[in-house]
């Protein structure tokens, strides 16, 4: 499988990569029976063996994602820790906490968590309401209330509760507390691999920082009494401020030698090294990293990769990694993990006005994609080593099944994996019952460090389609629950989720979307650099436009700013003559204009935006080389202009 093979269906039409996967993910009428009794049976053991006064999963499915107070809650996570003053926190909680219902939710649920959780959030919303008559000068009301010492008080208990909330999935605050905390489930058989949390580096003394600590907790981990085969998940962007492929040179020359120098200790230390998988945009540049530290490693087979199963590349990543390893003659531990970025690739992919999604847009078809992928992975034994990280029961019994796992005789060694704090009495069981192999991912670090991992976890948690969470519902039917996806998707008149239109189509019938481009595609960046060059290959010359002539006038050249050599064209300014002349052409023109009534003027301006959009290159080209603008920005601006045109 080539790169450009994975590239070419980076943004490909959903129907017709779903439809492959279906047949590769359908099982024989036996199997499909045999996976559906032993997920049915593993969701009831699960059940049954929740914490019987519930927890952060019942506090997260009262606190749906679908709820007002739910996303009031969602927005408070993902903001309060990263606040740096009191005041922003203060407003931030005004503003999310007082317009909720908490009242409705209490008595709700029978766990002492939410109750207590929905009470403290309800008298913090009441605090914080107390008399229209008194909130109407809301500028002197919160004076006097922070005055109380209400706020600060109100934004200590908020804090405290996000702090509990972190320590659910955080193993330790430090290496060593985390490899102590780790000994116990160590001692039932579990594997560990350790995170150092951390992600997003914008500063190189960020990146330094996030790269010390990686290394330390390699030499921590290289010979810790009681743990099993103990690993480290690393994530690129935490190691190099620009990980972006604009950035592509850089990277490669300053990246790509300090993971190499993580492998080496983790090869040194005997523990296994995994790049985790991050947003779909940085997919390329990792495999690109990938493959020139993997060429470098001699008999190390301990250098590994996640693949994410919601990009529609993974399975052709798969075959590309499965190729590597036969043609270096070293098998290549995979993760398979269906993708933790999810809400946020639809997002950017609907801001950047791209033709499609880089991932799926059914959770079932997610579902199928892992499943084709768990067979590709199988079938490839001899090269990849396989590791399948899930929750999901219906996931585990097929992988089970799948491999021959369930009949006791697997075809090829593989492992499960959790997260901490997620998927207990699910690996707890197929450990004990199918002697499975099971590992835990451990992030580790304090709570400044925290904040992308817990939302992207409350996200999981919170949402209503994720395995979790339906079946923390006691009221939802487990034959539900754990229905074969391949036989969801068989329902669906459609593929696509019709409620996510594709970016274009983001207005409905009120306006088109204006076309961004795919920057992050190594083909689409390189076309589009030609272009831009071809189309300034000779000067511009820019002047005063007037009754469509380019008015002559005295010339000044225009360079590059960035390249004060090069000469982007000359500019002619206008004088009082031009002006008036302008002006006069303008009041002339006014009366047709006006009489061509709205629709046409409108179609006037529709032709602009589609003319803007067809010369595109040189419009970028011209933003970049006359005002100095970045791609990113220069795209933005054409777009901007194309969506007012519309609009
Ligand atoms: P399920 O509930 O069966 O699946 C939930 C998933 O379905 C969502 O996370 C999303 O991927 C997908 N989904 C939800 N809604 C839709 C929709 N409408 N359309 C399409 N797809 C949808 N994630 C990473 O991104 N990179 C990593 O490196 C990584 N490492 C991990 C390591 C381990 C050990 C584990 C356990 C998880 C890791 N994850 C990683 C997180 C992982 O992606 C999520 O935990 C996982 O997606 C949850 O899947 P599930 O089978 O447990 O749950
Ligand atoms: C994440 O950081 C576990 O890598 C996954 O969400």
């Amino acid at each position: 499988m080539s790169r450009q093979a994975i590239s070419a269906i980076y943004l490909a039409d959903e129907a017709t990569c779903v439809a492959a996967l279906l047949a590769q993910a359908r099982l024989s009428e036996d199997a499909t029976g045999r996976v559906t009794s032993l997920a049915t049976g593993l969701a009831a053991h699960i059940r049954a063996h929740r914490r019987p006064a519930g927890g952060l999963d019942v506090f997260l499915r009262e606190y749906a994602l679908s709820s007002e107070e739910g996303v009031a809650l969602m927005c408070l996570a993902e903001a309060l820790l990263r606040i740096p003053d009191s005041a922003t926190m203060d407003a931030l909680i005004r503003d999310k906490i007082t317009p909720a219902h908490w009242e409705r939710h209490i008595g709700h649920s029978d766990s002492w968590f939410v109750n207590a959780s929905t009470l403290g959030l309800m008298l913090t919303g009441r605090i914080v309401r107390l008399d229209p008559a008194q909130t109407s000068d809301a500028g002197n009301f919160f004076g006097r209330l922070i005055a109380r010492s209400g706020e600060p008080v109100i934004r200590q208990a908020l804090l405290h509760a996000m702090r509990i909330m972190g320590r659910q999935f955080v193993l330790g605050r430090t290496i060593g507390e985390a490899i102590a905390h780790a000994k116990s489930d160590a001692s039932r058989g579990y594997r560990h691999s350790f995170d150092m949390l951390g992600e997003g580096a914008r500063t190189a003394n960020q990146a330094a920082h996030h790269f010390q600590a990686y290394s330390n907790a390699i030499q921590s981990l290289s010979a810790p009494a009681g743990l099993h085969a103990p690993g480290i998940s690393v994530k690129l962007s935490a190691l190099h401020p620009r990980f972006e492929q604009a950035q592509h040179g850089r990277v490669m020359a300053e990246l790509t030698p300090r993971v190499a120098e993580l492998a080496a200790l983790a090869c040194d230390a005997n523990i296994d090294l995994t790049i985790d998988a991050e947003e779909s945009d940085r997919l390329d540049l990792t495999l690109d990293i990938f493959a020139a530290i993997y060429a470098g490693l001699r008999d190390w087979e301990g250098f590994g990769l996640a693949v994410q199963a919601y990009q529609k590349r993974a399975p052709h990543v798969l075959d590309w990694l499965a190729a590597l390893a036969k043609q270096q003659g070293r098998r290549i531990p995979v993760r398979l993990v269906k993708g933790a970025y999810w809400d946020s690739e639809i997002k950017r992919a609907q801001e950047r006005g791209l033709s499609s999604y880089p991932v799926f847009t059914r959770k079932a078809s997610t579902d199928v994609s892992y499943l084709a992928c768990a067979a590709r992975m199988i079938a490839a034994g001899d090269w990849l080593n396989p590791q399948f990280a899930t929750h999901n029961a219906q996931t585990v019994a097929a992988i089970l099944v799948m491999t021959g796992a369930d009949r006791g005789a697997p075809s090829v060694p593989f492992e499960f994996q959790r997260l901490h704090g997620m998927g207990a009495p699910l690996h707890d069981l197929v450990m004990q019952t199918h002697g499975a192999s099971c590992r835990i991912y451990a992030p580790v670090g304090s709570h400044e460090d925290l904040l992308a991992y817990l939302v992207r976890r409350l996200l999981e948690n919170g949402a209503n389609s994720s395995f979790v969470n339906r079946l923390s519902d006691d009221a939802a039917p487990i034959e539900d629950i754990v229905r074969d996806p391949v036989a969801v998707i068989a329902e669906y008149s459609a593929i696509p989720n019709p409620q996510i239109p594709l970016p274009e189509n983001l207005f409905g019938d009120e306006r088109r979307n204006s076309r961004g481009m795919l920057l992050s595609d190594p083909a689409v960046l390189t076309l589009l650099m030609q272009d831009i060059e071809t189309c300034l290959s000779a000067p511009r010359l820019a002047g005063p436009l007037v009754d469509g002539v380019i008015q002559k006038g005295p010339r000044e050249a225009v360079s590059d700013p960035a390249n004060l050599d090069r000469m982007v064209g000359y500019l002619s300014m206008s004088d009082g003559s031009a002006i008036e002349q302008a002006m006069a052409s303008a009041a002339s023109a006014a009366p047709a204009w006006e009489a061509m009534g709205g629709g046409a003027r409108a179609h006037c301006l529709d032709s602009a935006a589609d003319l803007f959009e067809t010369n595109r290159a040189e419009l970028l080209g011209l933003c970049i080389r006359e005002a100095g603008k970045t791609l990113p920005d220069a795209l933005s601006e054409v777009r901007e202009a194309v969506d007012f045109l519309r609009y």
